[in-house]
């Protein structure tokens, strides 16, 4: 693997970024490497299809109502990948004080009437050239990944809200 490639596995959700920006090359401008790789809806899309490896918040997978906030459908469940996984405690929630590490994937399925209609994510990669503070990329599609909210905006419109949280993560304030 040449030195600044990022690779993003979908399915195991392993992105390798080691060194990604911090090599020797000239910053000319003119080394496509030495660009920060932008994380895609589509890839985002492609990272929350399978149907296994998921952790869910409180450990259920039942839905939840929506904690009060107009942004979002009213039913919701959220998923966290295995990297994300690694921060939540014993009873499926986010950790006090947590950072979830780069490759963290949070997905926020939102339901009407028991249809699927909005994707919300939540992916770390810090070195991402569309990551907001706190390394997250933010996007939010339909249940087919047409983008709604597009992981180019960097979060503009997510983080306000989010930035309360903890690592911006909003489940355990909004569902005590
Ligand atoms: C009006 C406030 C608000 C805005 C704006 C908002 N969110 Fe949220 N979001 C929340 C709250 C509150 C939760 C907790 C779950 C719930 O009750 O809805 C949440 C939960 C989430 C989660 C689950 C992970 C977690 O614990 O936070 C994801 C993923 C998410 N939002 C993505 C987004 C994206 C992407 C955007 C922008 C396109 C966005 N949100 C905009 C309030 C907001």
């Amino acid at each position: 693997m040449r030195a600044n490639q990022v690779v993003i596995i979908v399915g195991a959700m392993i992105v390798t970024g080691a060194g990604l920006g911090l090599s020797g090359c000239k910053d000319d401008g003119t080394n496509p490497e030495a660009v920060p790789v932008q994380v895609t809806d589509a890839q985002l899309f492609a990272m929350q299809q399978p149907a296994a490896g998921w952790a869910f918040f409180g450990n259920t997978l039942d839905t939840l109502f929506s904690g009060g906030n107009a942004a979002h459908e009213s039913r919701l469940r959220v998923r966290y990948n295995a990297r994300a996984a690694t921060q939540l405690d014993a009873g499926g929630r986010v950790r006090t004080g947590a950072v979830f590490p780069d490759s963290s994937l949070i997905v926020k399925d939102l339901y009407t009437n028991g249809v699927r209609t909005t994707v919300a994510y939540m992916f770390k990669l810090t070195a991402a050239s569309n990551a907001a503070a706190g390394g997250w990329v933010w996007a939010e599609t339909d249940d087919v990944g047409t983008p709604k909210a597009p992981a180019s905006l960097k979060g503009v419109g997510c983080t306000g809200c989010h930035s309360p949280g903890i690592d911006f993560t909003r489940m355990n304030d909004a569902h005590p």
